[in-house]
């Protein structure tokens, strides 16, 4: 006990030192419970780490395992419905991003789009939603039985990637449709295309219809003015963040805002929450969500922001001189976050200039298509590591790499404009059969098909497969369809 103490003396000195400006009410409240250890009769099994497997406790090291614990125990406050220290870091969240009320999430996004999609598809059977959403959202359609009424973005096609969704494409979806229960968009896209949600928010408010933007890969935007402005600001109903995927966070945590004068009741997303998120929420997580928020709005955070987006100006600035090296950058078209910066280097597939990347370089890119690499400056990169990437991908340019797949291998993403034959849940129940992908050609598909890194579908239940579909299902043998 007494060693503990002594270590704890220590944590508390650093954090204090490190953010005097910003509260971190969660944060405080698991350094108690780490200060006060309790002799433990309740989950978690492991008894503070005593009964984990050592090689695990070693990698992770004692104080993680010490410090995993849920709510309810040693006054931490309760997640569903929030109390104490949980409900203190929720408001503070709220209050940072400018939201009527904030809820954490410990299932990612993915569990706020789910529940964004019980909560409102009982108001009506249609949902109008960009084809390129995230497949957390058509599991939120099948769930909830909604019917989509794709909207297809702009095609970015030398990039093979989806691009802004026109506004005018939103009215003329509302104006064909009644019935439709909300307005689903996914801003920015996973490689930082920005639409104008300004636009479309006036659009739906001219409809009375609520809009929900899954701004997932956004979180940073409230925290920079270098950035492009957050959808809580431009009239969206609610917004999902991963804050764990940019923000700081631990991975899985996210946020859910509601915002000031929205179409959703926030009393119903906590009830829904309540049914969906676990009945065992980790403090870690929890606290880490806390712990960034705080961050980002602390001095310390907000030097290192603005220093990425630094950072990543530079980097596009260099690698666009790099002869062979093309960056997407925005255009009259659309915004886009400048932190993400989605290149190709001519010769090389994408996929082949990851694979260079990691094994000739040590460098770990985001993600990598058939044309690119997707290239993410984060919060927490380093001057040293910035000159390496833009160095190594100089050298790449510079040398004769091959990529003998290049001109084969370029497929496109899917864009394939969907054929809906059935309602998503509908086909999702039904009885299915599993078949050759060749003989699948006519036939309805059962299954979410998406490729993750970015998560956007191929196919999904209900739509109807086609020949077009086939250069996009190279690693399926078979695919589930519904039985004739
Ligand atoms: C646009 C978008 N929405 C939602 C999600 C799901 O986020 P999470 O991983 O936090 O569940 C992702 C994940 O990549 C995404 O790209």
């Amino acid at each position: 006990m007494l060693k503990a103490k002594t270590k704890i003396r220590k944590f508390r000195k650093s954090a204090a030192n490190i953010h005097t400006d910003v509260k971190a009410p969660l944060v405080e409240a698991l350094e108690n419970f780490y200060k006060n250890p309790m002799m433990q009769f309740h989950i978690p099994g492991h008894t503070g780490g005593r009964a984990s497997y050592q090689p695990f406790k070693k990698l992770v090291g004692n104080k993680a395992l010490l410090l995993d614990t849920t709510d309810e125990f040693d006054n931490l406050g309760t997640l569903h419905p929030a109390t104490g220290p949980i409900k203190e870091a929720q408001e503070l969240a709220a209050k940072a991003f400018g939201a009527q009320r904030t809820f954490f999430l410990l299932g990612g996004s993915t569990l706020g789009n789910l529940t964004l999609a019980m909560c409102q598809s009982k108001k009506g059977k249609k949902v109008i939603v960009n084809r390129n959403c995230h497949r957390s959202v058509l599991t939120g359609m099948i769930i909830s039985g909604a019917e989509p009424v794709w909207i297809l973005p702009e095609k970015l096609n030398e990039w093979s990637l989806w691009g802004e969704i026109e506004p005018s494409e939103i009215e003329k979806a509302l104006k064909e449709n009644d019935d439709v229960s909300m307005v689903w968009i996914t801003n920015p896209t996973y490689e930082g295309v920005v639409s104008d949600i300004k636009a479309i928010a006036d659009i739906c408010k001219k409809y009375d219809v609520p809009l929900v933007v899954d701004e997932a890969h956004g979180c940073l935007w409230n925290f920079n003015k270098n950035l492009p402005v957050s959808s809580l600001h431009l009239g969206a109903d609610a917004v999902v963040h991963s804050l764990h995927k940019t923000g700081g966070s631990m991975s899985q945590s996210s946020m859910l805002h509601i915002t000031e004068g929205s179409k959703f009741d926030p009393d119903e997303i906590e009830r829904t929450l309540q049914l969906l998120q676990t009945t065992s929420p980790s403090m870690l997580l929890m606290a880490s969500l806390d712990a960034a928020r705080a961050n980002l709005e602390s001095k310390k955070g907000k030097r290192q922001l603005s220093r990425a987006i630094q950072y990543a100006r530079f980097v596009r600035k260099k690698l666009a001189k790099i002869e062979g090296v093309n960056v997407l950058e925005a255009n009259e078209h659309f915004d886009r976050d400048i932190t993400k910066i989605f290149i190709s280097v001519d010769g090389l597939s994408g996929k082949r200039l990851e694979s260079i990347l990691e094994i000739d370089f040590d460098i770990e890119v985001e993600s990598a298509s058939d044309i690119g690499v997707l290239l993410l400056i984060n919060i927490g990169n380093t001057k040293q590591e910035i000159q390496y990437l833009i160095n190594s991908i100089e050298k790449i340019a510079n040398s004769n790499y091959s990529d003998i797949y290049y001109i084969e291998k370029r497929k496109h993403m899917p864009m394939v404009t969907p054929k809906i034959v059935m309602n998503p849940r509908e086909a999702y129940y039904s009885e299915k059969e599993t078949v050759e992908k060749e003989k699948a050609v006519g036939r309805i598909s059962a299954e979410v098909i998406a490729e993750c890194p970015p998560g956007i579908s191929i196919l999904l239940p209900g739509e109807l497969i086609t020949e077009e579909h086939l250069p996009y299902l190279n690693e399926y043998n078979c695919i589930e369809v519904i039985k004739n």
